[in-house]
């Protein structure tokens, strides 16, 4: 019965066990599973729009490579966590739909417009920064297709994060002007790269659960943690100062303490009132809608091709 197998998959996930996709799992399991696994590829996706807007005005041809490449990985990691959540017995079209009524989630942080050049250093150095933190933890997830995605997602991303940081270095090392353009960028993405880990684990109403389940194998404050004790020393190394005022070694701790992140500003982000919120999700919809004409293209040459197996 029920509780049986409950109490049989419980033993795997605390045995160190994967999941696999054809194993039976509560449906909440499931559920939370597909809510957070496409959430992530949405992430994935819409997180190619703050970088597309520089690829025509990257400053060389060499960084115009780069960011190319860059922002490609950023659509073969959607791709493969569309995947890994198709897995569930949800369809493309479904997640689709839920990113573009509101329905699903995507990270706060592409709300927000990049507007400089300099900007292209701050998203990688600690958006993508942010994202790898989170996605290490997550290469141990209990779902395998999720844990087998992060890892090869999290070695494209360290990628990400050393082009990030090389500009930033490159400004830095620049005139007066240059490095102005560098902390500026760093001032207004340092909190809502913090903001990514999501709320205080007393109010992360997914968090008991997701442990449980080991979906979550740290919990958002441990990684936000993780996240600052590593960006100070980056920061310092390069000249550049983080944007808060308590942020200070703790011996006691041995961890840096910070200041309180805006809440106000991450949910009203969340509730759809961030800068480019809907515009983010109105270019979406345009760039789904210009390429119907693939998908009917597929399933034209699909169904002819079983029409040519059953002939
Ligand atoms: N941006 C948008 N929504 C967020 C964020 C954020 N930074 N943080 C939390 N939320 C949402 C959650 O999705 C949840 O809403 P929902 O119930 O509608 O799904 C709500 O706030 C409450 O948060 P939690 O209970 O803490 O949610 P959860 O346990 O899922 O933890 C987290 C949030 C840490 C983001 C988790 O989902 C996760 O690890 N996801 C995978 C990583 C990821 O999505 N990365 C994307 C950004 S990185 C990149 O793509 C480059």
């Amino acid at each position: 019965d029920e509780k049986t197998l409950e109490a049989e998959f419980q033993r795997r996930i605390d045995n160190e066990e994967k999941i696999e996709p054809k194993d039976w799992m509560p449906q909440a399991y499931r559920k939370n599973l597909i809510r957070q696994i496409s959430q992530h590829a949405h992430s994935e996706v819409i997180g190619m729009q703050p970088e597309g807007n520089w690829i025509t005005r990257a400053p060389s041809l060499h960084r115009k490579a780069v960011l190319l490449a860059k922002v490609q990985d950023e659509a073969g990691h959607g791709l493969y966590l569309y995947s890994a959540a198709e897995t569930l017995g949800i369809s493309r079209e479904e997640l689709i739909d839920a990113l573009h009524t509101g329905a699903a989630k995507y990270a706060s942080i592409f709300n927000y417009p990049s507007l400089s050049w300099a900007d292209m250093g701050a998203i990688g150095w600690l958006v993508d920064g942010a994202a790898i933190v989170n996605q290490v933890s997550l290469q141990r997830t209990s779902y395998g297709p999720y844990a087998r995605g992060m890892v090869r997602i999290c070695k494209e991303e360290s990628f990400h994060q050393r082009q990030g940081y090389h500009i930033l270095m490159t400004l830095m090392e620049g005139d007066e002007r240059q490095r102005k353009m560098a902390q500026d960028s760093v001032n207004r993405f340092w909190w809502p790269s913090l903001m990514m880990f999501g709320p205080h684990d007393s109010d992360s109403q997914h968090s008991g659960q997701s442990m449980t389940w080991k979906i979550k194998r740290q919990s958002n404050d441990e990684l936000r943690q993780k996240f600052v004790d590593q960006s100070v020393e980056q920061a310092e190394a390069i000249g550049l100062t983080l944007p808060d005022p308590d942020l200070r070694w703790n011996e006691d701790r041995g961890h840096y303490d910070f200041g309180e992140i805006d809440w106000e500003e991450f949910y009203s982000v969340i509730a759809g009132n961030g800068h480019c919120n809907r515009d983010r999700v109105a270019h979406h919809r345009r760039a789904h809608d210009e390429g119907a004409w693939v998908r009917e293209a597929l399933d034209a040459y699909e169904s002819k091709r079983s029409a040519a197996r059953t002939a």
